[in-house]
C-alpha cells in the first residue's frame, strides 16, 4: 500500500497510538525524495540551511527568499511527507500584517503545508492569528537559535526550576493559540516528558531525549556532510563528507591524465 500523506490528522493518529513520528531538516529536491521514500512524517527546511547549504555562522542571516526557495524545492521532491517551512529570523512577530503576508507565501508559493517559528509565550497571540487565518504552525521551545546572539551561546535550556516552569508555560500557550505539534530543541530529557505528558499535540524532540512524540535531526549531521562538528545529540548514519571527497579527487585525477572522457563517455 502507498504511504498515506501526511496531515495533522494523520500527525493526530500517530500520536494517538503512541507511533513516534520521523521528522528531519532537509533542504532540497532530491534528498526530500529520499527522506519521503524513507517513510519520514514530517520535512522541515529548517533556517540551519544557512549552516548546512549556505556557508553562514548560523541562522540569523538566512533570507525569507532563501528559505522559500529552498522550500519549493522540497515540496518539489515531496509525494507523501508534511513539508513544512521554517519562517527565518525577523520574518514573523513584528508585524502582523507582514507576518500574515509572509506565511502565507509559504503555503502559496513555496508548497509548504505549515510554518514553524521559535518562541513561546511571546509569539502566542501571532501564532493565533496564523491559525485562525488558516495557516497550520508548528511550535517550536527551548534553545532558539535565532536568539543566539542575545543568549551569547548554544545551551540546554530549562535545567534550573524557574526556567523548566517558563518553557512549561510556554508549551502551554502554544497549544491554546492552536498549533499542531511543538519542536522541543535542547532540554533534559525529563523536562520534554512533562512537557509531552501535558500537552495535547505531538512533540518533536531534538537534544531533549527519547520521551518526546516524535525526533527530528539536521540531515547534514546523520550523512557526515559537516566533519567538523556533530552535535552531541545526533547519531552519524553515513559518512558522505569522505565519499564525495573521494569521488571528486578520482574524477579530478581522470581529468588530469586523460582517463576521463574513455571510450565508453565519449560520443
Ligand atoms: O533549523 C532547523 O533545522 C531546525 C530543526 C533542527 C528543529 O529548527
Amino acid at each position: 500500500m502507498a504511504p498515506r500523506k501526511i496531515t495533522i490528522a494523520e500527525l493526530q493518529r500517530l500520536y494517538r497510538e503512541s507511533q513516534p513520528i520521523v521528522a528531519l531538516s532537509l533542504y532540497d529536491a532530491v534528498t526530500a525524495g529520499f527522506a519521503d521514500e524513507a517513510g519520514t512524517h514530517i520535512i522541515l527546511i529548517g533556517d540551519s540551511v544557512g549552516m548546512t547549504m549556505l556557508g553562514y555562522a548560523d541562522t540569523i542571516r538566512v533570507t525569507l527568499e532563501q528559505s522559500l526557495h529552498h522550500t519549493a524545492a522540497v515540496a518539489r521532491g515531496t509525494k507523501h511527507a508534511m513539508v513544512v517551512g521554517d519562517m527565518p529570523f525577523l520574518t514573523y512577530n513584528v508585524d502582523v500584517a507582514e507576518t500574515m503576508h509572509n506565511a502565507g507565501r509559504y503555503m502559496q508559493e513555496a508548497g509548504a503545508e505549515a510554518v514553524k517559528v521559535e518562541g513561546g509565550r511571546n509569539i502566542a497571540p501571532t501564532v493565533a492569528r496564523m491559525v485562525e487565518a488558516g495557516v497550520p504552525v508548528m511550535g517550536h521551545i527551548g534553545l532558539l537559535p535565532q536568539h543566539v546572539k542575545v543568549q551569547g551561546r548554544y545551551r540546554v535550556h530549562g535545567r534550573v526550576d524557574e526556567e523548566a516552569q517558563s518553557l512549561m508555560a510556554d508549551a502551554t500557550a502554544l497549544v491554546e493559540a492552536g498549533v499542531f505539534s511543538i519542536v522541543l530543541e535542547g532540554m533534559p530529557a525529563e523536562l520534554a516528558k512533562q512537557i509531552t505528558e501535558s500537552v495535547p499535540v505531538p512533540t518533536i524532540g531534538i537534544g531533549a531525549g527519547v520521551h518526546c512524540s516524535g525526533q527530528i535531526q539536521v540531515s547534514h549531521d546523520l550523512l557526515g556532510l559537516l566533519e567538523a562538528y556533530l552535535p552531541k545529540h545526533a547519531r552519524r548514519y553515513a559518512e558522505l563528507a569522505s565519499e564525495i571527497r573521494d569521488a571528486f579527487t578520482a574524477y579530478a585525477k581522470d581529468v588530469t591524465n586523460h582517463d576521463f572522457p574513455g571510450s565508453a563517455e565519449s560520443p
